[in-house]
């Protein structure tokens, strides 16, 4: 053995205290972003189906469930909303007493700047035909839709948003939005964009959870194509330069590549979206009794933050704080 010394790469692995000294990319609670769905025809807490523990909840529910995810440390949430009515032109998605600036404004009367507010912006959520923007000729159409997206900025600024969060995939929206925001002086108010936002089944749960699902067609006009890594980088480019604070990959399991690609291209903050059907899939599996979930959730954090991510957008956020504390 003398001549060929081995080099011994377990001796940091022998006990579990020199592990975790090892432990390279721990997850702080102030690193995740709790998504929270609300619901304005709710009169209690709707159980998502495929989404066990996850809620769409009634106005009334809100500040108890703020400070519950606070308490854990968490210091930030997206918001997303069911509206009491939708339409072909999303009109509730920008009413400024519909269902987001409502609960903007019971949260910041509650908790001020303790809680950082970010709010989705699209229309899926708000029309009844399900996709993300204006119908034209049969597609979604990117320049009217922009006007409407801006309004829903506006509205949630308004209303005391930190944050907003354009996740329609409009080429522009982040210029425009940018743009609509600061002409109605809310220069302060962030933008985390969406960026690369690819057409991925995994958002099959959350369409569920919001009743989004498309009624005909499908968001590939839209959104990414995950065969090409080379758009996804030119899109966060883009966004970068349109005057997005934050970027995010999204979703993120299968393009862990893309955040460790964007971790080192660029350098803005970067978060990841383990999106509903990410969370789906390990909760089935620990209900069937074939996984165990809560080291599966520790690992995938861990793998996400590891890629490169700073935030990470995830349903498991209050579950995993107390299991992140043991690594
Ligand atoms: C669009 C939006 C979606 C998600 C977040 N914002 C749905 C979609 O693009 O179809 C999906 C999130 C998830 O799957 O957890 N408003």
């Amino acid at each position: 053995m003398g001549e060929f010394p081995i080099i011994r790469m377990r001796r940091l692995r022998r006990t579990s205290a020199l592990r975790s000294m090892n432990f390279k990319a721990r997850i702080h609670p102030s690193d995740l972003i709790y998504p929270i769905f609300i619901d304005e025809n709710a009169k209690s807490p709707i159980s998502i189906n495929s989404m066990p523990n996850c809620y769409r909840l009634p106005l009334n529910y809100l500040i108890n469930e703020v400070e519950r995810t606070l308490n854990l440390g968490i210091k930030a949430i997206l918001l997303f909303g069911i509206p009491s009515y939708k339409d072909d032109i999303g009109s509730s998605a920008y009413d400024k007493n519909g269902i987001i600036p409502r609960a903007i404004r019971i949260i910041k009367d509650n908790f001020s700047n303790e809680i950082v507010v970010i709010t989705d912006v699209c229309l899926c959520e708000y029309t009844s035909h399900g996709h993300c923007g204006i119908i034209k000729n049969g597609d979604v159409d990117n320049d009217s839709t922009l006007e409407v997206l801006g309004k829903i900025a506006i509205s949630h600024a308004e209303a005391g948003a930190d944050i907003v969060a354009p996740s329609s995939m409009m080429d522009g929206q982040v210029k425009y939005i940018r743009r609509a925001l600061d002409d109605e002086g809310f220069n302060d108010i962030g933008i985390m964009a969406y960026s690369a936002k690819f057409a991925s089944c995994f958002y099959g749960p959350f369409r569920e959870a919001v009743d989004s699902r498309p009624k005909f067609g499908d968001r590939k006009s839209y959104q990414m194509n995950y065969g090409n890594k080379d758009e996804a980088l030119r899109e966060i480019a883009l966004d970068i330069s349109e005057g997005a604070d934050i970027i995010m990959i999204k979703p993120a399991l299968a393009y862990l590549d893309i955040i460790a690609l964007a971790k080192e291209r660029f350098n803005v903050p970067l978060a990841a979206y383990n999106v509903s059907g990410e969370y789906s899939m390990i909760k089935a599996a620990a209900q069937m009794g074939w996984i165990d979930e809560k080291s599966a959730v520790i690992e995938i954090l861990t793998a996400i933050k590891r890629a490169g991510a700073d935030l990470i957008i995830t349903y498991f956020a209050r579950e995993a704080i107390e299991w992140l504390k043991e690594i």
